[in-house]
């Protein structure tokens, strides 16, 4: 039996200003999807998507001519990443299941960096154009600062250094719902604005990213102040570009008198605006949060990425 977990991630910085050039800082975190295959005498019905991630192994082993067997297996998944939540748990399926395949039929293990192009192919597959952030974050743990510099370059950097405690133990992932727009409906919604007003939405383009860059410095200084001002900054950028619904806008304010709090990636419109990150400076969170009646959970952050079990 062989089995590898790989875990989720969230956007701590920089959605949206993303996809025009700007950078992005994603996290894993320790919420995790397990992949085992063990072999089987019967061969078993695969889903589409899973013979698509079969091809990329096998397209990959040919072309390098690395000995394989092909062998008849059982496949069991098992995943706390909730799904289509923008917590990028297609990514993690992908790594998790690229890593098993490759060892499964060949009997060696793979550097990441080669498990990490593989699963960014699979991607492509389930996404159309995905940055490359989700699978980077999946395999390699950690704290990613991204950037697109040409649609064939993106600069993907693991930073060496983590989220101190001291930020860690305060954060909170508040879950808002799942918004009725897709990822593509906001990233379009974005697209209009810009070209309404190009000026105006370029401005707040630079400002989400001194935003991006302040927590970074935060996250490097463990400076818990600077980490909330710029996770504040950062949201009220989002809502400038219209991408949090003003109910929930609305509703969210009460959080600030605790701490900070931005979203998580793209938004929404209507109402649900997805998960929202939160940091309560008064000790008082948890409380506060029940007797709202949102929902939510302690956010931890990985820093393993891609791990055999
Ligand atoms: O939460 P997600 O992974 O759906 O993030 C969306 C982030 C955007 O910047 C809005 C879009 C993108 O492709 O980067």
């Amino acid at each position: 039996m062989i089995a590898y977990s790989a875990p989720g991630k969230i956007i701590l910085s920089g959605e949206h200003a993303v996809v025009y050039g700007r950078p992005a800082l994603v996290a894993a975190v320790n919420k995790r999807l397990k992949v085992k295959l063990a072999p089987a005498k019967r061969k078993e019905e695969k889903t589409p998507e899973w013979k698509q991630i079969e091809s990329v192994v096998f397209e990959y082993l040919n072309s390098e001519r690395i000995d394989f067997k092909i062998k008849d297996y059982k496949i069991d998944i098992e995943s706390d990443i909730p799904v289509g939540r923008g917590m990028g748990s297609s990514a993690a399926l992908a790594v998790a299941s690229v890593a098993c395949l490759l060892e499964f039929f060949s009997g060696k293990r793979f550097e990441k960096e080669l498990v990490n192009n593989l699963a960014y192919k699979i991607e492509k597959y389930f996404h159309g154009r995905p940055s490359g952030i989700d699978n980077s974050a999946s395999c390699f743990g950690g704290l990613i600062f991204f950037r697109k510099e040409f649609e064939f370059l993106k600069v993907i950097s693991k930073l060496n250094f983590k989220i101190p405690d001291n930020i860690q133990s305060r954060l909170y992932l508040v879950d808002t719902g799942k918004p009725k727009e897709s990822t593509k409906q906001m990233v379009d919604f974005v697209g209009s604005r810009l070209n309404e007003n190009p000026s105006r939405i370029r401005l707040i383009f630079s400002e989400i990213e001194r935003a991006s860059k302040q927590m970074v410095v935060a996250i490097l200084k463990e400076d818990l102040e600077l980490f909330a001002k710029a996770m504040q900054k950062n949201q009220d950028l989002l809502e400038r570009l219209g991408v949090v619904s003003k109910r929930m806008s609305q509703r969210l304010k009460v959080l600030q008198d605790l701490g900070a709090y931005k979203i998580t990636g793209a938004g929404g419109l209507q109402e649900a605006v997805g998960f929202v990150l939160f940091l309560d400076l008064s000790g008082e969170g948890e409380r506060f949060l029940k007797d709202q009646g949102f929902s939510w959970s302690r956010l931890k952050f990985d820093q393993q990425g891609l791990v055999r079990l």
